[in-house]
């Protein structure tokens, strides 16, 4: 059993986004997955039971309860259990960070996100645990070239001592119209452009993990 935290300490960086998108990707990649919500917002846990097709388990929980939820996950013989995190009180970021195997952080590419960014992987590195930045949220190219922000940011987060993952995340639609439907982008708009972006993170996550690397399965619905 492997645990994923999605870490960001700043608000609307897309931590749920990225929790339900890939819960529900390993769900469809045949991983037993849970989803634990530590968010007392409980917007994850908004999303999934609005789900009408079958998906990963929700465990709306807190901080305190994670050692627990682990525990009782690897009894059931899960496979992955993921964390939504909230963006404060540090003390539960933490808790999140030294239960998982690995942490994603997310960050726009913006000046404040990649300085609580820094931040983080430093918790990270400090409590000796494996972290990947995903960068969220990133302008459309324009005429085939990167918008400066997100060539910034990539530079920036280069010295956060923690690995960018292969694939950032543009904004686009089809991920605030999907989770809207408690579905994930992959189930939404299959071979889209959001769905190919979070299929390549799965993959580079469910690598990390060691877990079962066959991409999910797009699934219209
Ligand atoms: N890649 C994206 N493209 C478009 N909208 C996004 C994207 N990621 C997140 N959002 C939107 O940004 C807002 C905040 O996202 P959310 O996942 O709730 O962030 P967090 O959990 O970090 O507070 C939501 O309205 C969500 O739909
Ligand atoms: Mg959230």
């Amino acid at each position: 059993m492997k645990t994923l935290a999605v870490i960001s300490r700043k608000g609307g960086a897309g931590k749920t986004t990225l929790s339900v998108n890939l819960a529900i990707a390993a769900h469809l990649a045949g991983c037993r997955t849970i989803l634990a919500d530590i968010d007392p917002q409980r917007s994850a846990s908004d999303v999934l039971r609005g789900r009408e097709a079958d998906g990963p388990g929700l465990l709306e929980s807190s901080a305190g309860k994670l050692f627990q939820a682990r525990y009782h996950a690897e009894h059931e013989r899960l496979d992955l259990m993921l964390i939504d995190t909230p963006a404060s009180p540090e003390a539960d970021v933490v808790t999140a960070i030294n239960t998982a195997d690995l942490c994603l952080l997310v960050c726009r590419p913006t000046f404040l996100d990649i300085a609580a960014v820094a931040r983080s992987a430093e918790a990270v590195r400090r409590l000796g645990k494996n972290g990947l930045i995903v960068i969220n949220q990133a302008p459309a190219k324009r005429a085939g070239q990167e918008p400066a922000s997100v060539v910034k940011a990539a530079e920036t987060l280069r010295f956060c001592g923690l690995p960018l993952a292969a694939v950032g995340l543009r904004s686009r639609a089809a991920f605030q119209q999907s989770i809207a439907h408690g579905r994930s982008v992959l189930e939404w708009e299959p071979g889209g452009a959001a769905a190919q972006e979070i299929g390549r993170l799965w993959v580079q996550v469910a690598g990390q993990l060691a877990l079962p690397l066959a991409a999910p399965a797009a699934r219209a619905s």
